[in-house]
């Protein structure tokens, strides 16, 4: 039998590579770095094998989908942020049982939603990121989620996140589920981000405290009530990929019965306008 060993929301801004590099940002990102080793140290402690990822970076028009694909290699820049991120080598085994079965389930639950075993079907940097730090040994399997949700309601990602869970259970697989993607996602208008440090600072002072609100929930475990304000915060505070990936994090971790008091890992930070965070969800 399978199980999730770790589920977490985590930031996956690009400046976390550049924090790396000589230059303007050169060890700005640490702790962003630090916690996803923080959260990949526990989940290897817990034996994981498999990483489910819900990719806001990767936008769909039409049902759900997964990247099942058996094998992943590539140089990767980003078309967003091609001065961010470039010829980013990458190289990770997939799971294409798991990422099927994640299908076969959601479609169960009248969830169209299908897997792709497509070798040019690669990886967006939501996912790309995330694996930068947590598989730096290409060990763990990786499974990406479509994430950035065009036409689809927060109720129907929660079921897919419901069909993740029931398929790792029935798996043999030991997975961390990622839900990658920021709280609040004001980006700073072109012509205002240079005068306001944009890189470092959040855009919009509601958006801030909404988080900030958001984050006290989580760890409180007030769930049921953070569940009624997700559609009116994903929309109100500009949310990443209308925070589908945080809608498919709660369906795998159970939805309105999770109770779980979340652990923030490191610090809440702003970057380029967006409030960004990594939390563990306790499973
Ligand atoms: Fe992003």
């Amino acid at each position: 039998m399978g199980k999730i060993v770790l589920a977490a929301k985590i930031t996956h801004v690009p400046t976390m590579l550049m924090s790396e590099k000589p230059g303007r940002i050169f060890g700005t990102r640490q702790q962003a770095i630090d916690g996803h080793y923080e959260i990949v140290r526990r989940a290897r402690e817990a034996g994981v094998d498999t990483v489910v990822v819900f990719d806001s970076h990767w936008l769909i028009n039409a049902g759900y989908h997964i990247n099942s694909g058996e094998h992943f290699k590539g140089l990767y820049t980003s078309h967003e942020f091609p001065q961010f991120i470039q010829d980013m080598e990458y190289e990770y085994t997939g799971n294409k049982a798991l990422g099927d079965a994640i299908a076969k389930k959601a479609m169960q639950k009248g969830v169209h939603t299908e897997s792709h075993n497509i070798e040019s079907l690669t990886l967006e940097y939501g996912t790309l990121v995330p694996m930068y730090f947590m598989n730096k040994e290409r060990d763990l399997k990786v499974v990406s989620v479509a994430a950035l949700c065009t036409v689809h309601s927060h109720d129907s990602s929660i079921k897919l996140g419901e069909a993740v869970a029931e398929a790792i259970a029935e798996s043999d697989s030991n997975v961390m589920i990622l839900a990658s993607g920021s709280l609040s996602h004001g980006m700073w208008a072109n012509e205002d981000y240079a005068a306001n440090n944009g890189t470092f600072t959040i855009s919009s002072e509601f958006n801030q405290q909404m988080d900030l609100h958001v984050i006290e929930l989580w760890k409180q475990g007030r769930h049921k009530e953070f569940l009624k304000l997700l559609p009116e915060y994903a929309s109100k505070c500009d949310g990443e990929g209308n925070m589908h990936d945080t809608a498919m994090l709660y369906g795998a971790v159970g939805g309105v019965n999770y109770e779980g008091k979340c652990e923030l890992i490191g610090e809440y930070f702003p970057s380029s306008g967006t409030g960004q965070v990594n939390m563990i969800f306790p499973v």
